[in-house]
């Protein structure tokens, strides 16, 4: 077989709907018998009926074969695993034979074989005769089945080949996995339908191409004929309202089952609209994946995505970079998202070689790439939910864009037509990009990018509406600067919004690593953790990525005024009928009062409850579901607001120390006070009410995160060595307190920073004040200043803590971090970034009780509490090497360096970046 062939297949009956038919059908998923072969040069003999498979292994349809024991996955991101010489590709060419048994219901006759996915490229045979192969991994194949059916036993033979000429068009970001992945049927059905409808003004169209009649019983409507019309009062489909119709479609032989909805997607002065209402997408882009089976899903698991995407207030999906399982555009149609379907297409390790016979612009492949666009079109046709078509991703520039466009725009002038990969447009209607920086989407949004050469292609992008289909990586701590994102989506109109990068972390399950990626199967060629960028870990529990993501998203918004509240409606087509408003006031974090607010349904200003208690008190709005929703039960917190009703308790830092109250003693080596001491020698504290500990002494290190890492910050701080800092100590001096005058320096540079601890003690507490003040010229920002001290282990199991919380935050992370008093177990204290950082760091912190002390801010400091220290984190690959150690490392800071998104995009903003100044911070240290 020629897998060297520019042809996308052979044998294929046209591609049609996936559709809901009551004709019979033969579910052929389930075990089927399996060799793997390390080449392709295998005979097909297998593929006869007589053909003995008995020491065949067995091996689950839909699957991945290299998830279960045969051969290992590998991940590259742009680079392809094989050399880039299309259509050529190695002998080494991993080919998995499939066999199938299966008896024929009596009486049964005619019919198609359905395979919904197969990765890369597949041939077929049913009882010795071959129907023939396909390409395309994400898209469906169906061949006639009719004249080769026999009565009784029937065998099925499927070869799969890992690599051909198909593979060139294939370089998504994700793990190679090859196999029969998705459903395999024998169906009956052969119906098509493409239901068009469009709504305005309280109106619904509905007509329909193909056979038979339709007829929509709750409209009133019956048998309509194809190509017929009718105009009738409909509610619209939205992703915030997913109003659906059932429908039915007679044909002689079947009878289809459809979701209809009606909606209209426009674009109009550069605005993209649905049903003549601006519509902004709050997206994530989603690939498939479990850390079990790849991108073989289960419904639950696709449920599971929905419902976790709608609760994080979510509303829209980018299926990068293929069609999903069709399943998946069924919850989104029934629980409303907008969804970007994005054909089966990247060639982005093309770039690597200078863009050098890219496919996209190879006039061979052109069959092949609209062969991919016609499937996704033709399978996807009639989902409500589904508002744009994506030419692929990264797949450059090339004649063959213009093929799979233009014949889109034939077919479905209904949706508009994405790609970003062509900066110009020509065969788009939406402006679309990647990682653009707020300054450069805020040009955009004001029209006043940079024009392109062509000004005719200049002119027609300035009248596109612009979206982000990738924005904000979120690969580990991060991403920073959503908030700052979102401002300027909601500022102006042509902004269109845009899609996360991404969905979930692909961390294969690993019974050493807990969670593999890239490199850990041995790969010669590899992107290592890159493809741990998502906003959910691999077993899909939230990070904080997404939690932060769920409140910049948040559709209300509350401005809080004098005694009053102004609830804004920031719903595009709902309104806020379906919420319920609850107020909370709490002092110094605990409750004192709870009121239910009326709220109109459009919004408005709401008076306030009073609202006093003692010390700090905080007054909390939450917009709850009233009612259950198909996604998410009444009480469902979707958006908050919290505003100060009396002034923040602590004291600044400017105050005055306290004096020094209590007895000091030398003894010994040491300086006491109560049951706390310190080393005379160093003025180190040695002991704090009893318990044995190290420090507090300045600390600028932390574990990199992702962003410092790839945003080159990382390479800069080893550099100059701040995880290696020395502390000399100057002068110990004892007098009104004790004042320890140090300097804190890397070796090999003149940097350093003078670090001067004043301790007081009163009412049986200690008083800490450090003056930082740094020598010489600190170019670049530092990661953090804090101090850090150790306790030995046990010391410290629970942090209850009055501040920002439950979840970690940075200067621009943690928006979804409120005031309130919080209680964490120290393994709750961390956030379990699949490949180790920086984590865990709580914010705005008044007071924390660690179990052996407390500590009191003036007014505020950051809190980290570990039981292994940064350079552990620093140095672990995995979860599984962070290991408990002999003593919890607790860090207490000043202040902490913004998180950015430059593993893709910007780093942090300059207001967010920490820079090495003179300063002055303080802490109280009492007893628990
Ligand atoms: C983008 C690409 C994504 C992913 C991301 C990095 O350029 O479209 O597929 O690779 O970078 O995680």
């Amino acid at each position: 077989m020629d897998l060297e062939t520019f042809s996308p297949g052979s044998g294929l009956l046209e591609p049609r709907a996936a559709l809901r038919s009551d004709a019979p059908a033969v579910d052929l998923n389930g075990t089927w018998r399996f060799r793997l072969s390390p080449t392709a040069n295998v005979p097909d003999d297998f593929a006869q009926p007589a053909f003995d498979d008995a020491d065949w292994d067995e091996l689950p349809v839909p699957s991945h074969w290299n998830l279960h024991g045969h051969g290992a996955p590998a991940y590259t991101n742009v680079v392809f695993p094989i050399p880039v010489d299309p259509p050529r590709v190695p002998d080494e060419n991993p080919t998995g034979d499939y066999r199938r048994v299966f008896d024929l219901p009596e009486g049964w006759t005619g019919g198609r074989l359905r395979f919904e996915g197969a990765d890369s490229f597949a041939r077929v045979w049913l009882n010795g005769h071959e129907l023939g192969f396909w390409t395309g991994s994400r898209l469906p194949a169906e061949f006639d089945a009719g004249p080769y059916l026999r009565p009784g036993r029937n065998v099925l033979a499927v070869r799969v080949h890992q690599w051909s000429a198909a593979t060139y068009l294939e370089d998504q970001d994700m793990w190679w996995l090859p196999g029969i992945f998705r459903d395999v049927t024998l169906t009956r059905s052969a119906a098509d339908v493409f239901v068009r409808t469009s709504y305005a003004d309280g109106r619904g169209t509905l007509s329909f191409e193909g056979s038979g009649t339709l007829s929509v019983p709750e409209l009133g409507v019956a048998d309509l004929a194809p190509g017929a019309e009718v105009t009738l009062e409909a509610e619209p489909w939205t992703a915030e309202t997913p109003r659906l119709y059932d429908a039915v479609l007679t044909l002689p032989d079947e009878t289809v089952r459809l979701r209809v909805g009606f909606r209209t997607i426009s674009i109009v002065d550069g605005v993209l609209l649905a049903n003549g209402r601006p519509l902004l997408f709050k997206g994530v882009n989603r690939h498939e994946f479990h850390p079990e089976s790849g991108r073989t899903l289960t419904y639950e698991t696709m449920r599971e995505d929905v419902l976790l995407m709608k609760r994080h207030n979510v509303n829209a999906v980018r299926t990068s970079h293929y069609p999903p399982h069709p399943g998946f555009l069924d919850l989104c149609d029934e629980l409303g998202l907008w969804v970007i379907d994005e054909c089966d297409l990247e060639t982005h390790g093309f770039g690597q070689v200078g863009w050098r016979a890219n496919p996209t612009d190879d006039p061979r492949y052109a069959d092949a790439l609209l062969d991919r666009m016609r499937r996704m079109v033709e399978r996807d046709k009639n989902h409500p939910s589904v508002i744009m078509w994506s030419l692929g991703n990264e797949a450059g520039v090339g004649r063959n864009l213009a093929v799979m466009s233009d014949w889109t725009r034939e077919r479905d002038p209904s949706r508009p037509i994405h790609y970003e990969g062509d900066w110009s447009c020509a065969h788009t209607d939406v402006y679309s990009r990647m990682y653009a920086s707020h300054a450069e989407v805020e040009l955009i949004g004001r029209r006043e990018e940079t024009p392109l050469d062509d000004p005719e292609l200049d002119a027609r992008r300035r009248g596109m509406p612009f979206m982000q289909c990738e924005y904000a990586h979120a690969m580990g701590n991060g991403p920073g600067g959503l908030a700052e994102y979102q401002e300027l989506f909601e500022k102006y109109p042509r902004l269109a919004g845009g899609f996360i990068w991404e969905w979930i972390d692909h961390g294969l399950a690993h019974p050493e690593y807990e969670y593999a990626y890239g490199g850990d199967y041995g790969e010669p060629v590899h992107d290592s953790n890159f493809v741990i960028d998502g906003l959910v870990f691999p077993d899909r529990t939230p990070s904080p990525g997404l939690i932060d993501l769920k409140k910049v998203f948040e559709p209300v918004r509350f401005e809080f005024g004098d005694g009053v509240v102004r609830v804004v409606n920031g719903y595009g087509f709902a309104d806020l009928s379906h919420l319920e408003f609850l107020a909370t006031v709490e002092a110094d974090g605990e409750t004192v009062a709870e009121h239910r607010l009326t709220v109109p349904a459009e919004g408005g200003e709401v008076k306030l409850p009073a609202g006093s208690g003692a010390g700090e008190v905080w007054l909390t709005v939450r917009a709850v579901l009233a009612a259950d929703q198909p996604w998410a039960e009444a009480g469902h917190e979707v958006a908050w607001g919290q505003a100060l009703l009396s002034p923040l308790v602590g004291e600044a830092v400017e105050g005055a120390p306290a004096t020094w109250t209590a007895g000091l003693v030398r003894d010994g080596g040491e300086i006491t006070v109560g049951d706390s001491a310190f080393d005379l020698e160093t003025g180190r504290l040695i002991r704090l009410f009893g318990v044995e500990v190290e420090g507090p002494r300045l600390g600028l290190w932390r574990a990199p995160t992702d962003n410092d890492t790839y945003g080159g910050l990382a390479g800069k701080w080893r550099g100059l060595g701040l995880h290696r800092l020395t502390h000399r100590v100057d002068a110990v001096e004892t007098g009104d307190g004790l004042t320890v005058r140090t300097r804190v320096a890397p070796a090999a540079t003149d940097l350093g920073l003078r670090a001067t601890y004043t301790w007081t003690a009163s009412d049986g507490g200690l008083e800490l004040r450090v003056d930082v003040e740094p020598e010489g010229d600190w170019a670049d920002p530092i990661p953090r200043l804090g101090l850090d001290m150790t306790l030995p282990a046990g010391a410290v199991e629970h942090v209850i803590w009055f501040g920002r919380g439950p979840g970690e935050a940075y200067p621009d992370t943690g928006m979804s971090a409120r005031v309130g008093r919080w209680r964490a177990s120290l393994a709750e204290f961390q956030t379990p970034y699949v490949f180790p950082q920086e984590n865990g760091h709580r914010a705005d912190v008044r007071w924390a009780d660690l179990g052996a002390f407390r500590v009191r801010g003036f007014p505020v400091f950051g809190l980290t509490a570990r039981p292994w220290s940064a350079f552990d984190l620093d140095r672990a690959r995995h979860r599984p090497d962070l290991v408990p150690g002999g003593r919890v490392h607790v860090g207490l800071d000043l202040a902490q360096q913004g998180i950015g998104t430059a593993t893709c995009g910007p780093g942090a903003l300059p207001a967010y970046d920490l820079r090495a100044g003179r300063t002055t911070f303080r802490l109280r240290f009492e007893p628990s």
